[in-house]
């Protein structure tokens, strides 16, 4: 018996990896985290399955539905949304599961960040604006942040910032952000992304807030810095016509001339 956990994606119940469709198909048992995993994903549960909807439930209750299919001897399908490394709650119940000896397995999915960026065409590490994407949040009612981990620190870092589970603190987060990306900084905010229901909203620092309006208080993402203006970046070496690389030697004198793919292959 397993529990397999697995990353749900961002919404869209086709940006689930095929290998976590179909371990959800192979599971008697689905534990699913209702408030952001699609109900349509349910579908690939097999008939009978036993499907409990863990938003209502409290750690112990979740471990003790777990439990009680490992005494069955079923394997469990344990779906989070987006991707489980990042604010998937999988660290605490991993660490109650190895402590019962409880096997587990780990299917990661399609992150909310990834989904907002493709919502919004966007790349978020253009050469010479943005190479470091810093996934972060600001505090909640339930979680405090470690010390260090501000947004003004991250701002001197000038990367591209990806805000989770803050678009109800967003006037805290532009007043943070402004003295070091300048009011002028491009912001997106992308509200579930993926879902057909997905909306955008651009905006700068200045007047981000007075676009969002008051109708989006959660499940959005903000994004932040110089990256999401899509110009005024370089090329990236990486296809310039002269840049010498392995997979293109530029003259006979390249430590890659007579290189080929199979090279590789052969020598690992
Ligand atoms: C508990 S965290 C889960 C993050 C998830 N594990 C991931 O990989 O993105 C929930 C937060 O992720 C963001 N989020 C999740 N799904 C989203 C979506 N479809 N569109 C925009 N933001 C989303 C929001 O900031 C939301 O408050």
């Amino acid at each position: 018996m397993t529990v397999h956990f697995i990353g749900a994606g961002p919404g869209a119940p086709d940006l689930l990896t095929l290998r976590g469709r179909d371990i959800i198909a192979s599971c008697p048992v689905c534990l699913y985290a209702g408030s952001l995993v699609p109900e349509a994903i349910l579908s690939h549960c097999p008939e009978g399955a036993r499907i409990v909807n863990t938003a209502p439930m409290n750690l112990d209750q979740i471990i003790d539905e777990i439990k009680a299919a490992h005494d069955a001897g079923q394997d469990v399908a344990r779906l989070h949304s987006g991707d489980l490394s990042v604010w998937s709650a999988m660290g605490e119940q991993m660490r109650r599961l190895r402590a019962l000896e409880i096997p587990v397995s780990v299917t990661p999915g399609v992150p909310s960040f990834a989904a907002a960026a493709a919502a919004l065409g966007a790349e978020l590490t253009l050469p010479g604006l943005a190479q470091s994407v810093v996934l972060t949040r600001t505090p909640g009612r339930a979680s405090t942040m470690p010390e260090g981990e501000t947004l003004t620190n991250f701002a001197a870092t000038g990367a591209t910032l990806a805000i989770h589970l803050s678009v109800q603190n967003l006037t805290s987060v532009v007043s943070d952000l402004t003295p070091a990306y300048g009011a002028d900084c491009p912001v997106a905010v992308v509200y579930r992304a993926s879902w057909p229901d997905e909306q955008i909203i651009r905006g700068t620092l200045a007047d981000i807030e007075a676009r969002l309006g008051k109708e989006v208080t959660r499940t959005a993402l903000i994004l932040v810095g110089p990256a999401l203006a899509g110009e005024g970046f370089t090329e990236s070496c990486l296809y310039s016509v002269d840049y010498d690389r392995r997979y293109r030697p530029q003259s006979a004198d390249s430590p890659w001339a007579g290189w080929t793919p199979e090279d590789e292959t052969a020598h690992g």
